[in-house]
């Protein structure tokens, strides 16, 4: 075992920490990287997290010189860059442009049900926006959607940067939105997330209960 040499400040539930701890284990890099708890909320930075990055992002990665990169896009491709196995991002061609798209639509999907969260379980009920909330959902059902009609074959040819990303958001769904009961519409997503949801990153990157 490595000493680690960087630091990655996180929180378990946050779906975008998980991309970038899946990413860790499935390039063999986890002993590399320290963890360190960040609970930033909304309203109250967290001192530490916030040099070097000011907007405050989780996740973020402090390097062995003390620079610090971010957010969980930057954060995938710099740690791709990192191990000698076959990228799991694509360095040029369609394949690329293609993979990337598909991760932003899970980081899209994640974006929302991350909103969603805020709204529903820290502003007080009285204040909630129904439309904007009911808006952030359809974001989430249309891009389901979408990636059970057009892209399950491309997610299920291997775990790459947009297989991860997708395993993640529909995770973080279960997480905070058991609700929204996303299998019912989506059986084919739900297949490959039985699936990919047992491989020992997903598995040891679990949500806290
Ligand atoms: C959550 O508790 O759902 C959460 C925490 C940190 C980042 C994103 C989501």
């Amino acid at each position: 075992m490595s000493v680690p040499s960087m630091t990655l400040f996180h929180n378990p539930a946050s779906p975008f920490v998980r991309k970038v701890r899946v990413l860790l284990i499935e390039t063999g890099q986890q002993d590399r990287v320290a963890l360190l708890a960040s609970m930033p909320s909304p309203v109250a930075p967290d001192a530490q997290l916030v040099q070097g990055n000011p907007v405050g992002k989780i996740p973020a990665l402090r390097l062995a010189d003390g620079s610090v990169v971010h957010d969980s896009r930057v954060i995938l491709d710099y740690l791709d860059h990192q191990h000698v196995g076959n990228p799991l991002i694509p360095r040029d061609g369609s394949a690329r442009w293609r993979r990337l798209t598909l991760a932003s639509m899970a980081d899209g999907i994640m974006d929302a049900a991350v909103l969603v969260r805020y709204e529903s379980a820290l502003r007080p009920v009285e204040k909630h926006w129904a439309p904007w909330l009911d808006e952030q959902r359809n974001k989430i059902r249309r891009t389901l959607a979408e990636l059970e009609q057009d892209a399950i074959a491309e997610l299920a040819s291997h775990f790459d940067v947009a297989s991860i990303s997708v395993a993640c958001a529909l995770g973080y769904l279960d997480f905070r939105h058991p609700d929204m009961h996303w299998r019912a519409d989506n059986p084919k997503l739900a297949a490959w997330y039985a699936e990919v949801g047992q491989r020992p990153s997903m598995l040891e990157t679990q949500p806290p209960v």
